[in-house]
């Protein structure tokens, strides 16, 4: 009897790539056809009568259709958040305020598959992240907001605090509900109420976050959200009864915001663009660094605002590095962000990979040596290959600018002096990241690189008790921790 040619080529481990598909199951998450305006407690549909169409950007499909506010919207919003705020937020005890905001954290953890999933099919991200980073991480920073409620007297001693009033809070599509988290949970307990929107590109699960809030009771119009474009978020902005703004965008819109604020009595945090450096010395451990370094870049397709976009490597180990890059790269897995082996998922828009890809195109012309997975792309939907440059000039536009998507430029230094000259030299300063085995060199670093935040020998770590925020045109204010309250309330 023939025997088949045996297959053991085929089977043997190769790379990750040849792991059987492990989706994880679309049918936990109920999308609707089409969602409505949270105002005032309830689902409104929009004075506009418009709506726009949300996509799975890795397949290019309709998931539904998404109400864009007016102005006629955006002020019935702020009205019903105004009277919350004199009627009963203001004025409720804070151990009671408390109690909603431990309620919507313990919500969104009885539901984290479900928003799990839809954050991964709305916005393009590996299903492991929202999973394991973006959901947990959200209702972490309800449930530590939720315990400052009725103890702001420790958080600002011998001193007497009052709300702002109403927050108008305007978040982009990399970190959908984790930003309206940031946002909506130190706001509340400081007192406050809110108008926020999400991006348009990313609005189902802060439609979701809705929900809850409705199912939690907590008294109507202290939190209201509302979604459209860019129009929207100017007319959040420029409404005359806002007392506060917290943006997170690109410097751009930053500045915008900022132009349209000035010599109003609003307040505004900006969380704006980045460009952090990661600097390997050649004491560090290597393995754990380039693991790091990948982490930091391609990590939610490079759609971080502290992404570590730039890679500094002391000469003596720069072949070797960038040697364990390239054979890191070959292993990553891009492709369907619902399967669990994913590491890289879909951009989140076809308007971002444009950028991305005008950027690698670019870079090419300024001379850097382009290196790319071999990787084949799905067909449909929005995907880009992990890029990282070599023989990168400091003034190359690739190791300047905000890219927003997986592409590293990577440049040598041989003295501690030269690399914190080139680190800081960018107009951006709100990450950066250091590998030695130093202590010293460590705290050496820390007080010379001009970033909001500098993780030793880790890259992209989070907790809602420290502080994130940047400098220069990173933006102003800080989110998180003891600092995040600052943004929310008048010190009398
Ligand atoms: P964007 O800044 O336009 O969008 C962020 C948010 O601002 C969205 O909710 C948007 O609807 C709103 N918005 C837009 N125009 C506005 C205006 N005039 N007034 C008030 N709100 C407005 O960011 P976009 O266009 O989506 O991305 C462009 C670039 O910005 C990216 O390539 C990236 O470099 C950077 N970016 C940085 C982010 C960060 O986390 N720092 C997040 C998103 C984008
Ligand atoms: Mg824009």
């Amino acid at each position: 009897m023939a025997t088949k040619k045996s297959n053991t080529i085929k089977l043997k481990f190769d790379s990750a790539r040849s792991l059987a598909p492990a989706p994880e199951s679309k049918s936990a998450a109920k999308i609707d056809p089409q969602y409505e305006l949270f105002i005032n407690g309830k689902m409104e549909k929009p004075q506009s009568k418009k709506y726009f169409p949300t996509i799975n950007p890795a397949t290019e499909e309709k998931l539904s259709m998404i109400a864009e506010a007016n102005g006629a919207d955006v002020n019935k919003a702020v009205t019903a958040a105004r009277n919350a705020y004199a009627k009963t937020w203001k004025k409720m005890p804070p151990a009671e305020r408390a109690k909603y905001i431990y309620r919507i954290a313990r919500m969104i953890q009885e539901r984290a598959r479900e928003f799990a999933i839809i954050e991964t099919l709305d916005g393009g991200k590996p299903i492991r992240e929202s999973r394991d980073f973006d959901v947990p991480t959200a209702a972490n920073h309800f449930f530590y907001y939720a315990g400052w409620a009725d103890k702001l007297e420790y958080a600002f001693p011998n001193r007497r605090t009052e709300p702002l009033g109403v927050a108008g809070q305007i978040i982009p599509w990399n970190f959908p509900l984790l930003m309206a988290a940031w946002k909506i949970a130190p706001a509340l307990a400081c007192g406050n109420t809110v108008v926020l929107k999400p991006a348009e590109n990313t609005s189902l699960t802060a439609l979701k976050l809705a929900e809850i809030i409705q199912e939690a009771d907590l008294p109507p119009g202290v939190v209201n959200i509302i979604t459209g474009a860019g129009a929207t978020g100017a007319a959040i902005v420029n409404h005359p009864d806002i007392n506060k703004i917290a943006f997170t965008g690109s410097t751009e819109v930053g500045k915008i915001i900022q132009r349209a604020i000035a010599g109003t009595n609003k307040k505004a945090t900006l969380e704006l663009g980045g460009k952090a450096a990661n600097i390997i010395f050649d004491d560090a451990p290597l393995d754990q660094a380039v693991e790091g370094v990948i982490n930091g870049i391609f990590f939610n397709q490079g759609h971080v605002c502290c992404a570590g976009s730039r890679l500094y490597v002391q000469e003596s180990v720069f072949k070797e590095v960038v040697r364990k890059l390239k054979d890191r790269l070959e292993t990553l897995i891009v492709g369907d962000p619902i399967d669990k082996n994913t590491d890289i998922g879909a951009i989140n828009s076809k308007a971002q990979l444009d950028i991305i890809n005008k950027y690698i195109k670019i870079g090419q012309q300024e001379g850097a040596e382009m290196y790319q997975s071999s990787c084949a792309l799905p067909k449909k939907g929005f995907f880009c290959r992990p890029t990282i440059f070599t023989n990168v000039a400091q003034s190359n536009r690739i190791a300047q600018e905000e890219i927003f998507g997986p592409v590293l430029a990577i440049q040598s230094f041989r003295t501690d002096d030269e690399v914190i000259e080139k680190a800081n030299n960018t107009p951006y300063g709100l990450s950066a990241g250091v590998w030695t085995d130093k202590g010293s060199k460590i705290f050496n670093m820390t007080t010379k690189l001009r970033a909001g935040v500098v993780w030793a020998n880790t890259f992209n770590k989070f907790d809602p008790g420290s502080p994130f925020g940047g400098y220069k045109e990173s933006g102003y204010g800080r989110e998180g921790g003891v600092h995040g309250l600052n943004a929310y309330v008048n010190i009398v």
